[in-house]
C-alpha cells in the first residue's frame, strides 16, 4: 500500500514535470525549425518570461483549488511548479544577459537603474531566489517551518512585481498584463478573505 502510494506520488510529480516542461520544448522546436517570427531574440526572451509568470499564477492558484475542491492531492504540485517558474525565470534572465545584451554589463545596470520595468522585475527575480533555494526537504529542516512559512509568503510580493514589470513593458496593448493582473487580485482576495475568516 505505502509502496504503491510512493509510485503514485513518483509518476504525479513526473507528470507535472512534463506539463511544466512543454513550453521549454516548444520554444526549442520553434527556434530548430527557425520558427520564431521577425525578432526570435524578443520572443525566446518574451516567452520565458510570460511561462515563469503564468507558472508563479498558477503556483498560486493551487491552494484555493485544493480547498475550494476539496483536492488535497494537488498540494504535492505547488513545489514543482514554483520551482518551474523560477527555472523560466532564470532562463529569462539569462536569455536577455546573452543573447539580448550581450553580457555588456554597463548596459545591463543602466537598464536595471533607469527603466522601472526591469527594476521590479529584477527585485522580484532576486526575492525568488531564497524561495527557490529553501525549496527542499533539507533546508525546510534547518530553517524550521515557521520561518520557511513566512519566508513563503514573499511570493505575494513577487507575483504583483512580476505582473507590474509586464504591465510597465506593455507599450500599447496592457490587455494581458491587466488580465493577469485581475487574476491575481482574484488569488491575493481569496487568501485575505480565508485569513478573515480564521481570525474571526
Ligand atoms: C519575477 C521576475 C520576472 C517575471 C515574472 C517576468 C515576466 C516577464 C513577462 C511576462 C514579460 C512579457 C512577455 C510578453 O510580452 O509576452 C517579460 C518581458 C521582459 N522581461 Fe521579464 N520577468 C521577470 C524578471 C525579469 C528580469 C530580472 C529581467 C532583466 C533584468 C527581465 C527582462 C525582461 C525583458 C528585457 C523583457 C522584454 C521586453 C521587451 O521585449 O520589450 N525580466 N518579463
Amino acid at each position: 500500500m505505502v509502496k504503491s502510494n510512493k509510485k503514485g506520488f513518483t509518476l504525479d510529480i513526473a507528470f507535472i514535470c512534463l506539463i511544466c516542461m512543454l513550453p521549454l520544448m516548444w520554444l526549442i522546436w520553434r527556434g530548430y525549425n527557425g520558427d520564431l517570427g521577425v525578432n526570435p531574440i524578443e520572443t525566446i526572451v518574451r516567452q520565458l518570461g510570460v511561462w515563469g509568470l503564468r507558472l508563479l499564477i498558477v503556483g498560486l492558484a493551487i491552494t484555493p483549488v485544493v480547498r475550494i475542491f476539496k483536492q488535497p492531492r494537488l498540494i504535492r504540485w505547488r513545489r514543482p511548479i514554483g520551482l518551474f517558474a523560477f527555472a523560466y525565470i532564470l532562463l529569462h534572465l539569462t536569455s536577455y544577459i546573452g543573447i539580448d545584451q550581450y553580457f555588456d554589463w554597463s548596459a545591463i545596470w543602466k537598464d536595471i537603474v533607469k527603466r522601472p520595468y526591469i527594476t521590479f522585475g529584477m527585485v522580484g527575480f532576486v526575492l525568488l531566489i531564497p524561495l527557490a533555494v529553501t525549496s527542499f526537504n533539507g533546508a525546510i529542516k534547518a530553517i524550521g517551518g515557521r520561518v520557511w512559512r513566512n519566508l513563503h509568503k514573499l511570493i505575494y510580493l513577487i507575483v504583483p512585481l512580476g505582473v507590474l514589470h509586464y504591465f510597465l513593458l506593455a507599450k500599447a496593448d496592457k490587455t494581458m498584463p491587466l488580465i493577469y493582473g485581475a487574476i491575481l487580485i482574484v488569488l491575493l482576495g481569496w487568501r485575505l478573505l480565508e485569513a478573515a475568516k480564521r481570525r474571526k
